[in-house]
């Protein structure tokens, strides 16, 4: 058996600090709350277009409004197998301790209630946008791939992703007084950080629980999903790169020279490995339950995230 650092986090801790989180997906968005497409979805710091030499300042703000569609749906999608995720450890655990299966049970439920919460504000972005932008997917290929993974394997790449949406909010939008973004926006990263505050802490406590029943050889197997699906994650991101291209070039209704478009590649290959891969491998907390798994797991995890930012 590995040895496990003692949990810091207590189930009646987040169960109750949950209770102190109620809103609904009506109250973000919808009727008279619209995205206001004059101002920026995301921080400079997610999106990172502003550094774009050959693009104006207004294809500069589009790209950034096709940088926040993209945001919306790739978080749609890593919810889609966050879900199954936890409602298969709800069962695993059954009703032993009972407060363990209400937090998981309402990690799930507002899991579902985020990717509504995507949904509903992708559904906004088409209303309001000029044309239409290609995404990745379908989401469920997505989820079955990173599903055929160990749990402990998927609970890490989850675990990253918890304490990397927090890091969104936290650094780049809380107190950011040096850009107007759009409220509506700003709203749904602070309304999605509040719950998974909480979905991190569970995810933590997952991970060690997961790990609990498993030897060394089979935890170093685990970090090698989550690696693997770390590469797969990056493929598609590329991806994105060149839909999000297509999608500027119908947006502001010019073709991009070759010069332009590799400008354009460069910068925001690297902006979505720092935003979505790098800033989760690299969070103190993630790496702390990593550690506590294996040292060569942290080491190699390590290496890869400075290929990254
Ligand atoms: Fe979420
Ligand atoms: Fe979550």
């Amino acid at each position: 058996m590995t040895t496990i650092a003692i949990p810091k986090f207590s189930y009646q801790a987040i169960l109750n600090d949950a209770a102190k989180i109620s809103w609904r997906v009506e109250d973000l968005i919808g009727s008279n709350q619209q995205l206001d497409f004059t101002k920026p979805f995301l921080p400079e710091a997610i999106a990172h277009t502003q550094s774009i030499s050959c693009l104006t300042p207004d294809e500069q703000l589009t790209l950034n409004h096709i940088r926040g569609n993209s945001y919306l749906h790739l978080f749609g999608l890593v919810e889609e197998f966050i879900l199954p995720l936890v409602v298969d450890h709800v069962q695993s655990i059954g009703c032993g301790n009972i407060q363990a299966a209400q937090a998981y049970l309402g990690f799930a439920e507002e899991e579902s209630k985020h990717i509504h919460l995507f949904r509903q504000f992708a559904a906004a972005f088409e209303a309001g946008f000029r044309s239409h932008c290609g995404v990745i997917g379908p989401p469920k290929a997505i989820a079955d791939f990173v599903l055929q993974h160990s749990s402990l394997g998927v609970a890490l790449m989850t675990l990253h992703i918890e304490w990397m949406t927090q890091r969104h909010f936290l650094e780049s939008v809380r107190d950011n007084r040096r850009e107007q973004l759009d409220p509506q926006f700003c709203s749904l990263l602070k309304h999605h950080w509040q719950e998974e505050a909480q979905h991190a802490r569970l995810d933590t406590l997952m991970v060690q629980d997961l790990a609990e029943t498993l030897d060394a050889e089979a935890i170093d197997a685990a970090i090698n999903d989550y690696i693997a699906i770390i590469q797969y994650l990056n493929t598609g991101l590329k991806a994105q790169v060149q839909l999000d291209i297509a999608s500027l070039e119908q947006a502001i209704g010019r073709t991009l020279s070759a010069k332009e478009r590799d400008e354009i590649q460069q910068i925001q290959e690297r902006s979505y490995q720092k935003t979505f891969l790098s800033s989760g491998m690299t969070h103190p907390n993630f790496m702390q339950s990593v550690q506590a798994l294996s040292s060569n797991g942290h080491a190699r995890i390590a290496a890869l995230a400075t290929s990254f930012s």
